[in-house]
C-alpha cells in the first residue's frame, strides 16, 4: 500500500470480525511505535497489549469507569453494559502509557510523542487491513483500572486502542489541507 492511502484509508473502526489478530502484525505495529521523533530521545512510553481473560477483564473496568461516571442517568447501567461490550468487539486492545517528566515542558512534548507513536500503530495496523479504535475517556483515569495495569502516579494512559480485523469501514471525512493553510513567502 502506498503511504497516502495508508494514511487516508485509515479509520476509526467500530465493527469488527473476531478472528485474532496475528502476533507478527501486533509486533510490527509495536516496533514502529518508537519511530516518532520525541525530544531529547526521552522514549517515555510503554505499551500493554490485552487480549482473552485479561481483556474481559479490562471490559469489566470499562463498564464500572462508565458506571461512575454516569451514575446520575437513569440509563446509567445500560450505558456501562454497552461500554463493556463494545470492547469485547474486537479480539485486542493496545494500552498505550507515557511516563510523565517532573518538567511540566517535557511532560507535554512526550505526551505528543506519545500520541504519534499510537497513531504509528493504527497506520501500521491498517497497512495490514487491521483497523483500530482510539480510545480515552473515563477508564483512562479509573484507578481500579490503573492499579491493575500496575501504573504508578506519574504514569499516564494516554490511549487504548481496540485492533482487530475491521467488519464494517466507515466514510471518512476532513476539510482539505489546503483550505486551512496560509503560505507565507
Ligand atoms: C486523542 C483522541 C481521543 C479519542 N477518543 C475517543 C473516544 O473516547 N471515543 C470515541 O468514540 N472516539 C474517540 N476518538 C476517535 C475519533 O472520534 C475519530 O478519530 C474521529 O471521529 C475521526 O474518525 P476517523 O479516525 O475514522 O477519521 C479519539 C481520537 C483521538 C485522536
Amino acid at each position: 500500500m502506498e503511504l497516502l492511502d495508508v494514511i487516508r484509508g485509515r479509520r476509526s473502526i467500530n465493527q469488527f470480525q473476531s478472528d485474532p489478530v496475528p502476533d507478527s502484525v501486533l509486533e510490527e505495529m509495536l516496533q514502529a511505535a518508537v519511530w516518532v521523533p520525541n525530544h531529547h530521545l526521552s522514549e517515555p512510553w510503554h505499551f500493554m497489549v490485552i487480549r482473552g481473560q485479561s481483556l474481559r477483564q479490562m471490559a469489566d473496568f470499562r463498564k464500572a469507569a462508565v458506571l461512575v461516571k454516569n451514575r446520575e442517568k437513569p440509563q446509567a447501567e445500560r450505558i456501562a453494559e454497552k461500554a463493556r461490550d463494545d470492547l469485547l468487539k474486537a479480539p485486542c486492545a493496545v494500552v498505550a502509557v507515557q511516563t510523565i517528566d517532573e518538567n511540566p515542558y517535557r511532560a507535554e512534548e512526550d505526551y505528543a510523542s506519545t500520541a504519534m507513536a499510537v497513531y504509528n500503530m493504527t497506520l501500521v495496523a491498517n497497512s495490514h487491513q487491521v483497523g483500530t479504535y482510539w480510545h480515552t475517556g473515563p477508564l483512562v483515569y479509573f484507578e481500579p483500572f490503573r492499579e491493575w495495569l500496575g501504573l504508578d502516579p506519574l504514569q499516564r494512559i494516554v490511549a487504548y486502542l481496540r485492533v482487530g480485523y475491521p467488519r464494517l469501514i466507515p466514510q471518512g471525512r476532513r476539510t482539505d489541507g489546503l483550505e486551512l493553510t496560509r503560505w507565507l513567502d
